[in-house]
């Protein structure tokens, strides 16, 4: 199964700190963020990471291609472990698609759908790093469970939140597993079916690539995921994990990036 990691966004929340560097290359600790991100999906299973890029972020790219002068030149002067990680980076079964007009979070996604084909696939979206890999796993064995049925991640939130997310309506089936009968990509509050809200980590069927192709603009004008979650329902089940946020670091803003690096630095250094 194939991993998709969109990356094409402008990181304007950022500027100007993302105006010459891509925004999934914030560092966090020591390595640039999308790299967690592409690590959870090879652990977690998938064969290949399929990063969804803009053509005017090469940085990306560059990451994940070997650099043997820098390997070699840190071997020499005895710094093997740094020239690991540079060779780790590089050897990442990386590869990349383009979405070349920002049309929304479902327009990147279908951008993918020569190297999808017919089979189930992974979205991970690169503002959420998920330290203990777990989830995408958890995932799996509820889709499996259900003859392969589509599984979302799903965080509650207070409802003052639910506006800037894609929101479930459903029913609780087992301890923390709900069965979705509607999305809605950022509703108002008073119209928000629950609390529950997407978390960017989903097991998608290969009927919501076929979906995309049709997707019209929806929420702020953009062709959503969420539409096209919702439309699979009329065919397809849907089931909802609903996560802890301890399971899930935000990077998506400024505070929430510095918390992260704080809370990764934390949990690093526990680790040693
Ligand atoms: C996207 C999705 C939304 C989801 C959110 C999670 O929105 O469209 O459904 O809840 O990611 O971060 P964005 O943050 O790109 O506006």
């Amino acid at each position: 199964m194939k991993a998709l990691i969109p990356a094409a966004g402008m990181g304007s929340r950022f500027l100007p700190a993302t105006k010459a560097v891509p925004k999934e290359m914030l560092m966090v600790v020591d390595r640039p963020v999308i790299q967690y991100v592409v690590e959870e999906g090879l652990a977690s299973g998938a064969d290949e990471v399929v990063i969804i890029n803009s053509r005017e972020k090469k940085a990306i790219e560059d990451h994940f291609s070997p650099s043997p002068a820098l390997e070699a030149t840190l071997r020499s002067r005895g710094k093997d472990a740094r020239a690991d990680a540079v060779h780790h980076a590089g050897a990442l079964p990386v590869s990349f698609v383009y979405q070349d007009e920002p049309l929304g979070l479902g327009h990147a996604v279908r951008c993918a759908h020569d190297v999808i084909g017919n089979e189930p696939f992974f979205v991970l979206l690169g503002d959420v790093i998920v330290p203990d890999n777990k989830m995408l796993v958890r995932m799996k064995e509820i889709s499996d469970q259900h003859d392969g049925a589509n599984v979302i991640a799903v965080l509650p939130v207070p409802m003052e939140q639910v506006s800037r997310f894609g929101v479930i309506d459903g029913a609780q089936v087992e301890d923390g597993v709900w069965k979705v009968n509607r999305l809605v990509e950022k509703p108002p509050m008073e119209q928000a079916p629950s609390n529950l809200t997407v978390f960017g980590r989903y097991l998608l069927s290969p009927r919501v690539m076929e979906l995309l192709a049709s997707a019209k603009p929806g929420a702020g004008g953009e062709i959503q995921l969420t539409d096209a979650l919702d439309a699979v329902l009329k065919e397809e089940e849907m089931y909802a994990l609903v996560i802890d946020p301890e399971d899930g670091f935000d990077t998506g803003t400024v505070e929430t990036w510095l918390d992260t690096n704080n809370r990764m630095y934390a949990r690093m250094h526990a680790a040693q």
